[in-house]
């Protein structure tokens, strides 16, 4: 499959008769990074877990760094990582204990457990702390952690389930950096996120998928490009004007602003760029109306993803994201608190 790193044929992964996977394609180049975004159940989780050979499917083919998921798993584990929610690492033990016992159980001898367990450390800007116990990491320290674990054998494909939820933007940063490193290293990276920001600044490539398909695909750019051209926003200064502020704005830019009283703010679609905004801000003056802030900008993920989904991510809808978070109860995702854990008993492979 030429120089792609994973694909995907028309997978499909039946529970109970219902498609959680319904046909899903994706192709992703070596050495790149592919964002994986979706509302929930849109089926990222069972697709991440399927291409990481830990669950069987019912239809189509795969294929992940060069070896067929369903006939080679053996072969496919040994080339992948994989991080999902729930932390792999004991608390009890510090940094550098839990790297060297992942080295072991990955069949390295003493020394180059050490040896790899150093070099991690040091990757992922874990050096100081590496003799603290987990206990005292934060969160972004702890995923990183994750992540080092996840690289003692150097995966040439690497999953990423959420791999920041629940972490404040410091933590993020973090996380990102070290993933940016493992692709600089030429790391192939499947990410499925709720933080559209995050798929937008780590992404190649973005593919949307909805009820088990993949239903949009491309750059950051194009996706963006695709609910059309850019957006003016307006923040008038007296909330009593933004009805005649849309009036106006939407005789000079054809388009139908949409408002938000509580911002008094209106956005809408421009077709030209520059002209558009000089002859706003022309228009508004000449009406008589106070602006505060006046703002040209490209479409963000978030307005792509409510486009094509009928659906706001959790990360813009703010509830939504806390009810993510508190899914296992401690701002992360734990297997028992999705269920996920129960199961994977059943699903994995022999
Ligand atoms: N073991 C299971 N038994 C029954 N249905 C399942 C099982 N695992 C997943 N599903 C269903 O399959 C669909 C896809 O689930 P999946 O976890 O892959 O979604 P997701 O995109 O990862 O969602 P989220 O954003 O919530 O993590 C959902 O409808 C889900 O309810
Ligand atoms: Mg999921």
């Amino acid at each position: 499959m030429g120089d792609f790193a994973i694909v995907a044929k028309g997978l499909r992964k039946l529970y109970g008769g219902k498609p959680a996977l319904d046909g899903l394609n994706l192709r992703v180049p070596q050495g790149t990074v592919r964002g994986l975004l979706g509302p929930n159940g849109a089926g990222k989780t069972t697709t991440v877990r399927i291409l990481a050979t830990l669950l069987r499917f019912d239809g189509g083919r795969a294929e992940v760094a060069g070896h067929d998921v369903a006939t080679q798993a053996a072969l496919v584990r040994r080339r992948i990582g994989l991080v999902g929610q729930n932390a792999a690492v004991d608390e009890v033990l510090s940094g550098r204990q839990n790297l060297v016992l992942f080295g072991r159980l990955f069949h390295l001898d003493g020394g180059r457990a050490r040896r790899r367990a150093d070099e991690l450390l040091e990757q992922f800007g874990l050096d100081d702390t590496g003799s603290q116990p987990v206990r005292t990491y934060s969160g972004g320290m702890r995923r990183r952690l994750d992540l080092a674990a996840s690289m003692i054998l150097t995966p040439s494909v690497l999953f990423l389930d959420e791999p920041t939820v629940g972490l404040d933007p410091r933590g993020r940063n973090e996380v990102w950096e070290a993933v940016r490193s493992l692709v600089r290293a030429g790391t192939t990276v499947l990410l499925t996120t709720q933080y559209l920001e995050e798929a937008d600044r780590l992404s190649d490539r973005i593919s949307i998928a909805d009820t088990g398909k993949v239903i949009a695909e491309g750059t950051p750019d194009e996706l963006k490009s695709t609910i059309g051209g850019d957006r003016i926003d307006v923040v008038v200064r007296d909330p009593r004007d933004l009805p005649r502020a849309a009036a106006a704005v939407a005789r000079v830019s054809g388009g139908e602003p949409t408002l938000d009283d509580d911002r008094r703010m209106l956005s809408v679609q421009v077709r030209g760029r520059v002209g558009t905004l000089a002859e706003t801000i022309r228009t508004l003056d000449a009406a008589g109306l106070g602006v505060e802030d006046i703002a040209l900008r490209r479409p963000t993920l978030d307005e792509v993803f409510l486009h094509l989904t009928g659906r706001r991510t959790q990360s813009a809808d703010g509830a939504g994201g806390e009810e993510k978070a508190g899914k296992g109860g401690t701002g992360r995702k734990g297997a028992a608190g999705t269920g996920d854990g129960a199961r994977t008993e059943q699903e994995v492979e022999a």
